[in-house]
């Protein structure tokens, strides 16, 4: 089931949610939203029966207590600090899978900046052919479709932005240990916490649409993984001690997503891999690389002005433009 906002009551949750802890009066909302006071009760009841906590008190008013935990429209937009991304958002309680929803959404001439949400995937891909899995309700599982104005050959910088500005989304929602893998995994202690899935189509000489599918594993517990995963895998609220809300952390990675794409329109790839260096685990360590059908072992030096991976072997400098790594051992 997809869904989409009804514009009142999300005008009725924005200025709610923009008072903060503030009662504010129905004669404010009214006045300011130009709806009667019993349209104003109306919404506010509309918003309770969402599962929205809503305080209504005799002379001050209401006040937002609580939202529910829910990715829609109605939760993410009053959160919304970008200009392009997430305003038109796609919402789904289950999907296949987000991406194939947003390519198919790209082919049929979705804006830049359209997102793709879901609760829960039945068939999250991940890179390589790996399957993706997203516990219902726990996660932030997300696509955006992008329109760059770029030749085909610099879509790779794309991922490191992704990278760069999950990376800074995580660490903003406390998760300090928060860092890079080559080119564009997640970790907390070794472990992985979230990853970044890129398709895009291209049309002659230029980009046609890019797709970032993004997920991050926000409250899952160990136990609500495949078993196969629970060693590897982690999430913000087992790394923080405490559970993220994960509208305010979905508004969050797509506000870091808008400011690192505009950066790198703006200025190029450089500054995007500077921020992609200091965020590394991997530069400084031993790693072992699958590249095509050769493995490789040596010290991940540094990444160039493409974003490829040079590591030092015993043979040479070996520059690694696709593939696996695994980091061997502490710096
Ligand atoms: C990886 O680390 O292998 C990439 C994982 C990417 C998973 C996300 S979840 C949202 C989007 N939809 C998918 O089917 N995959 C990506």
């Amino acid at each position: 089931m997809e869904a989409t906002a009804p514009g009142s009551e999300e005008l009725v949750l924005a200025f709610l949610a923009e008072a903060g802890d503030e009662y504010v009066s129905g004669e404010a909302i009214s006045d300011k939203l130009g709806f009667s006071r019993a349209a104003v009760w109306k919404h506010v009841n509309a918003l309770r029966a969402q599962g929205y906590r809503i305080d209504a008190v005799p002379a001050r008013g209401y006040r937002l207590v609580e939202i529910p935990d829910r990715l829609g429209a109605l939760e993410l937009a009053p959160l919304l600090a970008t200009r392009d991304l997430g305003h038109a958002l796609h919402w789904f309680e289950e999907v296949d899978s987000t991406n194939d929803v947003a390519k198919r959404l790209a082919d049929d001439g979705a804006a830049h900046g359209e997102v793709v949400i879901c609760e829960s995937q039945t068939a999250g891909r991940g890179r390589r052919g790996r399957v993706w899995s997203t516990p219902p309700g726990r996660n932030v599982t997300l696509s955006v479709v992008l329109r760059p104005d770029l030749p085909p050959h610099r879509a790779a910088e794309l991922t490191m932005v992704a990278s760069v500005a999950l990376c800074r989304a995580a660490r903003r929602a406390g998760v300090a240990a928060a860092a890079i893998k080559w080119p564009n995994d997640l970790l907390a202690h070794g472990k992985k916490l979230a990853g970044v899935l890129t398709e895009l189509a291209v049309e002659s000489d230029r980009v046609q649409w890019v797709v970032f599918g993004l997920g991050v594993n926000v409250n899952a517990r160990a136990e609500e993984f495949p078993p196969e995963l629970r060693e590897v895998a982690t999430s913000l609220a087992a790394e923080r001690g405490e559970p993220v809300p994960r509208a305010l952390f979905a508004a969050a990675l797509l506000a870091e997503l808008e400011e690192w794409l505009d950066r790198h329109a703006a200025e190029g790839f450089e500054p995007v891999r500077q921020a992609w260096r200091e965020l590394s685990d991997t530069l400084g360590r031993e790693v072992r690389v699958l590249t095509g059908d050769r493995e490789l072992r040596g010290l991940a030096a540094d990444v160039d002005a493409d974003g490829a991976l040079l590591v030092r072997t015993p043979e040479g400098l070996e520059r690694i433009l696709s593939g696996d790594v695994e980091h061997l051992r502490l710096r």
